[in-house]
């Protein structure tokens, strides 16, 4: 074996590890699309935030989170949030539900709201 080998195998472990310790927990990487998002909503099972837990939000129905305050608006919007819901809502919340309270005026870049919405898919 040519001593490049064993050189070129330790590094890549040692990658490997650093990676490893980035991904503790297994917790996705969170986009920079993200930001403004987590000023006001955390993915972190079991916490509470301003804005309803977004852990597992892909599949559920709009305002089921046991113990979160929603707006009438949401309550009453029968939206099941998968891609398509998202894209709309995270386009212009209050053109989606009209009176909803999420104080936010929506991303007009669709890669960004691509960029969330599949971290989103992940946090399950
Ligand atoms: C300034 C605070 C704030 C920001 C910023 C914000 N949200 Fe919200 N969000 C809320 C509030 C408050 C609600 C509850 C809305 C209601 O009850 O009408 C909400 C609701 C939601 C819901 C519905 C959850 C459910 O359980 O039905 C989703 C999905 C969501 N936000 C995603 C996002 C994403 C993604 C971003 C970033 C692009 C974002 N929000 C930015 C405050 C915020």
């Amino acid at each position: 074996m040519k001593p490049v080998v064993p050189a070129l195998t330790t590094l890549l472990a040692i990658a490997a590890l650093a990676n490893g310790e980035a991904r503790a927990e297994n917790v996705p990487a969170r986009p920079a699309a993200f930001a403004p998002c987590a000023a006001c909503h955390t993915v972190q099972p079991g916490q509470k935030s301003f804005g309803p837990n977004l852990h597992g939000v892909v599949g559920r129905k709009a305002a089921s989170l046991p113990g979160y305050a929603y707006s009438n608006a949401l309550k009453a919007a029968n939206i099941t949030w998968n891609r398509q819901a998202l894209d709309r809502w995270l386009t212009a919340p209050q053109k989606a539900v009209p009176g909803t309270k999420m104080p936010f005026p929506g991303i007009a870049d669709p890669a960004k709201r691509q960029q969330i919405i599949e971290y989103l898919q992940k946090l399950r």
